[in-house]
């Protein structure tokens, strides 16, 4: 429009619209106005499996949200967020069962025998963990104990530690070019025989993910450079992923074991590797190779407080 080339023609084009946006304000529906389509019950004698996220409570379904809002009873984990738990009304049941600092988890049959006791009641019941309940989470056992009861049950998705840590460092977790694969991988190396398969592990077109495995870098990092990954190999570590805490440090496959030793991170941790990660601190789009990324043990925690990235 050459009209609006002109500067003073200009000032006051733009006056006109802010003049008018406030004029029309009241008719625009603000967001608390807005009705989302929450649907749906909290079945009395049911258990539903409901996934927290990565502890931005901003990033929980709504779905999940809403069921919180109406369980009689939530049984949850350590890494589930206060805002998120903030959502449960008070008069509800709440059941901590995660890791107390120092002390063993309640166990597994502990956890079972709870849900089916308080379905049992005919309570509606929502267990809680974190990120996504069918990711490295023990959801099985705890579906198997519920229909060993005959309890119904129901499973809501939520965002798994990998989505929010990559989404929080600006990468992607596939690329189309370079990393066709993606796999999740527990750090924990419970195969029978206690050893990853390293040499299928090391590929150079796929994403890695580890999680609980912050106790376990120099053992990644060693067993990836010996079946064949380059030394360069870039690595990234991401603690608290998607929370105000968040932390990260970027290193490659050689020198990373030293970067965490001189720069512990708290947990839960994210570990990220390869050149994408690398350059993602530069904001860069996806370089030319996939990158690493590894959560790690939210078992150990650590003193910290020189490296931190924020994106
Ligand atoms: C028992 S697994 C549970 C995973 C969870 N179900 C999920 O989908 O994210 C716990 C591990 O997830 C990872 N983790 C969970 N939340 C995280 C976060 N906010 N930032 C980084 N890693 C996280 C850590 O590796 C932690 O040791």
């Amino acid at each position: 429009m050459p009209a609006l080339s002109n500067p003073l023609l200009l000032k006051w084009f733009n006056a006109f619209m802010r003049l008018s946006h406030r004029a029309l304000a009241p008719l625009v529906p603000h967001a608390s106005d807005i009705r989302l389509p929450l649907r749906g019950e909290c079945r009395a004698g049911q258990v539903y499996l409901v996934g927290a996220g990565s502890g931005d409570a901003e990033l929980l379904t709504l779905k999940a949200a809403r069921l919180l809002m109406q369980a009689d009873a939530v049984v949850y984990d350590r890494l589930v967020g206060d805002d998120v738990l903030a959502l449960i009304p008070n008069g509800s049941e709440r059941y901590y069962v995660g890791k107390a600092r120092g002390h063993h988890s309640v166990p597994q049959a502990e956890i079972g025998a709870l849900m089916v006791k308080l379905a049992r009641e005919g309570k509606s019941v929502v267990r809680l963990k974190g990120g996504d309940p069918a990711v490295f989470a023990r959801m099985g056992e705890e579906l198997d104990a519920l229909a060993a009861a005959e309890i119904p049950a129901a499973m809501v998705p939520g965002i798994t530690a990998a989505s929010a840590a990559a989404a929080c460092m600006g990468i992607p977790l596939t690329d189309r070019g370079h990393a066709q694969q993606l796999r999740f991988v527990t750090a924990q190396l419970c195969r029978e025989d206690g050893t990853p398969d390293w040499a299928s592990l090391a590929r150079k077109d796929e994403t890695l993910v580890f999680y609980m495995g912050l106790s376990k870098v120099r053992a990644i990092c060693h067993g990836l450079r010996e079946a064949g990954l380059p030394d360069e190999w870039p690595i990234m570590l991401v603690a608290n992923a998607s929370q105000p805490e968040q932390q990260s440090l970027v290193g490659s496959l050689a020198d990373m074991p030293e970067k965490l030793a001189a720069t512990p991170l708290p947990s839960p941790l994210l570990d990220c590797g390869g050149q994408r990660g690398a350059k993602s601190c530069h904001n860069a789009r996806y370089p030319s190779h996939p990158c690493l990324l590894c959560t790690a043990n939210h078992a150990l925690t650590a003193g910290f407080a020189v490296h931190v990235l924020r994106f």
